[in-house]
């Protein structure tokens, strides 16, 4: 039975995108799967190929594509979905088809977690792993997640959100606004994952600084108020809305006051980790009344995002009232978040098979 491991992607996540999905493959190897990548190039070129199952053939990007094979899902005549290689190559290769049992989405951010990849899915009729296209697009939106949450009555944090033309037109207000809940601010892209583009600012000239960088990235922003002091707490969740169940959670230990792309993904021994890599702790250190709080929250909040699969959700937690608040969800999280289960529940292979029955059912 074949699976389909897509990643990569024009997401900025790219790299993360490329960790997650060679871990994947890797803790499937002696499973009854037979994994086919799907790459998604930066360029968004999809390639497939046996080079693109080994992490250190992507050093060298412009090789590594001159040596697969583009490709893409078509339907054959009897109505059956295959992954099939596209013509070209030498005069008497064939190019190959791949009937596909189930695609695992292992893409971060952008395209492949905001519900459009999920929509071709659902178009070509292939069960893929993780939220649907709903789940995904909402759980992508900072702002329409945190909205969806507070209408079931999960807490979110207070926070403006604007676009670059009320910047231009609305300063003065929404700086106002903002200030109402006191330096330090987050500001944040809407959009992206990986802590890309998040900045702390302490006063005003870091906040206009800190809005004009993210504008970089995002055409629509959060200025959101700082919890203090912060206790970063996250809590996976796996089943569908109406059956879904919490992983053990973990404590982030950032080393600046946000976790950093570097902090997330480049610390660690040749930084070829993942999300595992960064440091944290398992389970977090806190009450067994908090851990139980932030589980209720978390699936919670999953079910009320019409997330299903897999997701991580993060939440913020002042340390000294113990206040939670939802933070964001990750519909698909660095490495499939494995280490909050292989301990208590579920070792990285049979997560993975989980999320495969859960997507054919
Ligand atoms: N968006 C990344 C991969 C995460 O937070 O898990
Ligand atoms: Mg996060």
């Amino acid at each position: 039975k074949n699976l389909i491991v897509a990643f990569g992607g024009v997401s900025p996540e790219h790299e993360v995108s490329v960790l997650t999905a060679i871990q994947a493959i890797s803790a499937l190897e002696d499973s009854a799967y037979n994994c086919i990548p799907l790459y998604v190039t930066k360029s968004g070129r999809w390639l497939t190929g046996e080079k693109l199952l080994d992490l250190s053939n992507f050093k060298e990007l412009d090789k590594l594509e001159e040596a697969s094979k583009s490709c893409a899902f078509v339907k054959d005549d009897t109505g059956k979905t295959l992954l099939r290689e596209q013509e070209g190559g030498g005069l008497f290769s064939k190019p190959k088809s791949y009937p596909v049992h189930a695609v695992v989405c292992a893409f971060h951010g952008s395209e492949g977690e905001n519900g459009s990849f999920q929509g071709v899915c659902e178009m070509m009729n292939i069960p893929y792993t993780g939220s649907g296209v709903l789940g995904s697009s909402v759980g992508m939106n900072k702002v329409k997640a945190k909205l969806v949450a507070a209408a079931q009555g999960v807490p979110v944090t207070r926070a403006v959100n604007f676009y670059e033309s009320d910047w231009q037109q609305e300063q003065e207000e929404i700086i106002q606004v903002a200030e109402g809940y006191d330096y330090p601010l987050i500001v944040k892209p809407v959009s992206l994952g990986s802590s890309i583009g998040v900045a702390i600012a302490n006063d005003r000239e870091e906040l206009i600084n800190a809005v004009e960088t993210a504008f970089r990235y995002d055409a629509h922003l959060l200025i959101e108020e700082a919890i203090n002091p912060l206790m970063e707490i996250n809590c996976s969740v796996i089943g569908t809305p109406e059956d879904c169940r919490p992983s053990v959670c973990e404590k982030p230990l950032g080393k600046t006051e946000t976790l950093s792309f570097e902090d997330k993904y480049q610390s660690g021994e040749g930084g070829d980790k993942g999300m595992a890599s960064a440091d944290r702790v398992i389970p977090a250190d806190i009450s067994s009344e908090l851990t139980k709080k932030i589980q209720n929250l978390a699936t919670k909040t999953f079910s009320a995002l019409n997330a299903s699969g897999l997701a991580r959700l993060d939440f913020l937690v002042n340390a000294n009232t113990e206040e939670v608040y939802f933070n964001e969800i990750n519909t698909i999280p660095g490495s499939f978040s494995f280490y909050l289960w292989e301990e208590t529940d579920l070792p990285f292979d049979k997560l993975l098979e989980e999320l495969v029955d859960i997507a054919l059912k």
